[in-house]
């Protein structure tokens, strides 16, 4: 099954609620930069990816009806709609790297009629998306060479096709490898609290027929130990110049674990989750999410109430652990600073 993420549709925008899955597939209609600012907070659309994709096409529905002619204020309205898309979530840098993109493209384009600067906002939307298919691809078959015929890789949220336009990042590597015929096993880290791994790759990979078991966090040390995992692989939020990179809580502990028990530990990103700005991991701003993601189970409370929760979505892991990054202009490897840097400039 081809899983369709986010699509233009009858001039709509059209995702899956990410928050159903995997006991609803139900696609939602996004109409207003309103919609699109509730869909990438409350996660129905999720994914570094997939928010920098949903938030070009939020300019575009905050600015599509706007009735003046003057093209410079068409500007200064399209940066407080990007502004305003820019507060939904903190961490992916794709989301502002899309952002930058839009306003980049109407600033530099003040001599066209306000009618075809939407136009082009629309067509900027769109080849964002076609884009990003396309780096999912190349991510897919760069990373399928680092896996031998047979192995147990560990992945940890998801970083697959529901997360991005194609096929993944982490995931398009084990779905690429899959097709040239090797035999993958994939444990999939339930990812605490909000189970993207137990809900969403889960379920992504059954979709395409994939070996995979499903583990609660905690048991990764154990099956690292028992060496039964070749390799961790990961997508990622925000990577910095230095290699330090910011994803889904529970990836730092998961990358120590990898580094003690000499497991190959594998960031898929492409470059748009490069942050050229950023040399240190701790410099990346984390989100922090509502207490009760982590005092319920299923929607039914499970912790005394009035409790102190502390609950960032986010970590960061230090690029001294890290094998290699796969992206798609290909492998990084350690020391990673000037070879990000010549990477980015290029
Ligand atoms: O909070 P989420 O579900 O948006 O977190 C997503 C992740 O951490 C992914 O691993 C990351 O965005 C890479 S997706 C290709």
């Amino acid at each position: 099954m081809q899983i369709h993420t986010i699509t233009w549709t009858n001039n709509r925008v059209k995702i899956i609620d990410q928050r159903l899955l995997p006991l609803k597939l139900r696609y939602e209609y996004i109409d207003t930069v309103r919609q699109m600012w509730r869909a990438i907070r409350e996660l129905r659309i999720r994914g570094a990816p997939a928010i920098g994709i949903a938030s070009a096409f939020g300019v575009y529905l905050g600015v599509r009806h706007w009735h003046g002619k003057d093209p410079e204020k068409f500007y200064q309205r399209v940066c407080a709609v990007a502004d305003y898309l820019a507060t939904a979530r903190p961490t992916a840098v794709n989301l502002f790297w899309a952002l930058e993109k839009v306003k980049n493209l109407i600033r530099s384009s003040l001599t066209q009629s306000v009618p075809e600067l939407k136009k082009m906002l629309l067509s900027l939307a769109l080849a964002l998306l076609e884009d990003d298919r396309r780096r999912c691809q190349a991510i897919g078959s760069y990373g399928a060479k680092l896996l031998p015929q047979r192995c147990s890789v560990l992945t940890h949220c998801n970083a697959g096709a529901l997360a991005t336009a194609g096929i993944g990042t982490a995931l398009a590597v084990i779905y690429t490898a899959q097709k040239q015929g090797k035999k993958i096993k994939v444990f999939a880290d339930e990812t605490r609290p909000l189970l993207q791994g137990a809900r969403l790759t889960a379920w992504e990979l059954m979709q395409s027929h994939v070996d995979v078991t499903l583990i609660c966090d905690n048991m990764a040390g154990t099956l690292m130990a028992q060496g039964n995992i070749h390799a961790v692989l990961v997508g990622a939020d925000r990577i910095c110049v230095s290699g330090d990179f910011a994803n889904k809580v529970g990836t730092y502990a998961l990358a120590v674990l990898a580094h003690h028990h000499r497991v190959k530990f594998y960031v898929a990103a492409p470059l748009s989750s490069f942050d050229p700005n950023l040399r240190s991991g701790k410099d990346i701003p984390i989100e922090f999410r509502p207490p009760d993601e982590v005092t319920t189970f299923a929607n039914k409370r499970c912790a005394p109430p009035n409790l102190k929760v502390y609950n960032p979505a986010f970590d960061v892991t230090p690029a001294r652990f890290v094998t290699a990054f796969i992206t798609e202009r290909g492998i990084i490897t350690p020391p990673f600073t000037a070879k990000i840097k010549k990477l980015l400039k290029s």
